[in-house]
């Protein structure tokens, strides 16, 4: 956190959780930009003040950045825009978490209630830590990764960029689960998963 000001692309519910989360973490001011403006002007509490390409045109200064869409490859893409922009986007964490210090997380990642992360995991850019869920040891999630709330990730998991875990998903120790994969909600996965590929069920197919 480098700024008071917390910039906020997309207020759907993700967006919703990032600003409660933010709150708690200490940002005094939170402000969407999302493409439904000018029909919508608040999200809940908080303002919608312009659309996403009227920010990515005039970026702010003295604010920090997040992206807010769920969508994988959209978010990723975004976050390197900003980057490009050179503006500061922080790695966000709900204050009840719990993230070994021997874990490393990549910038524009955000880490919701509940997670917890353990020893020597390394998180890529602009990731999706949601609710509840877990990623324990020697595991490498790339750029642009959505683990859903209450999905578990065993130890020595490594997953591909913008790949998606369902939620309450459980992913058995040491498999690949290769980039633009979907593992859908409730899957259990006991082997590699290719390229693109969706699985679901127990075990997963
Ligand atoms: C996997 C998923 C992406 C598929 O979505 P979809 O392409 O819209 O799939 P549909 O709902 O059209 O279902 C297609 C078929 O797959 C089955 N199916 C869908 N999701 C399934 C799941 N998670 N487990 C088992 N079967 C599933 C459906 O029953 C349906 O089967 P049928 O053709 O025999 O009737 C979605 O169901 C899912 O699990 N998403 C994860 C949701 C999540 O984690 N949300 C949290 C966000 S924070």
């Amino acid at each position: 956190m480098k700024n008071n000001k917390l910039i906020i692309f997309g207020a759907g519910g993700h967006g919703k959780v990032i600003a409660d989360l933010a709150s708690l973490m200490g940002y005094k001011e939170i402000n969407f930009y999302d493409d439904s403006y000018p029909q919508r002007t608040y999200l809940s509490r908080w303002p919608i003040l312009g659309t996403c390409q009227s920010l990515l045109d005039n970026p702010l200064p003295n604010a920090d950045y997040v992206v807010a869409i769920g969508h994988n490859i959209t978010r990723l893409k975004i976050f390197n825009s900003l980057k490009l922009l050179g503006v500061n986007q922080p790695i966000l964490i709900h204050p009840f978490t719990s993230i070994s210090q021997y874990s490393s997380i990549g910038e524009g990642t955000v880490i919701c209630a509940g997670v917890c992360i353990s020893a020597d995991t390394s998180i890529g850019n602009a990731c999706i830590l949601n609710t509840g869920c877990t990623v324990d040891h020697d595991c490498i999630l790339s750029d642009g990764v959505h683990i859903s709330p209450g999905a578990n990730v065993a130890g020595g998991v490594s997953i591909g960029e913008c790949t998606w875990i369902g939620i309450g998903a459980a992913i058995r120790q040491s498999i690949e689960i290769s980039s633009h994969a979907i593992v859908g909600a409730g899957a259990t996965v006991i082997r590699h998963v290719d390229i693109g590929q969706m699985v679901l069920g127990t075990p997963a197919k």
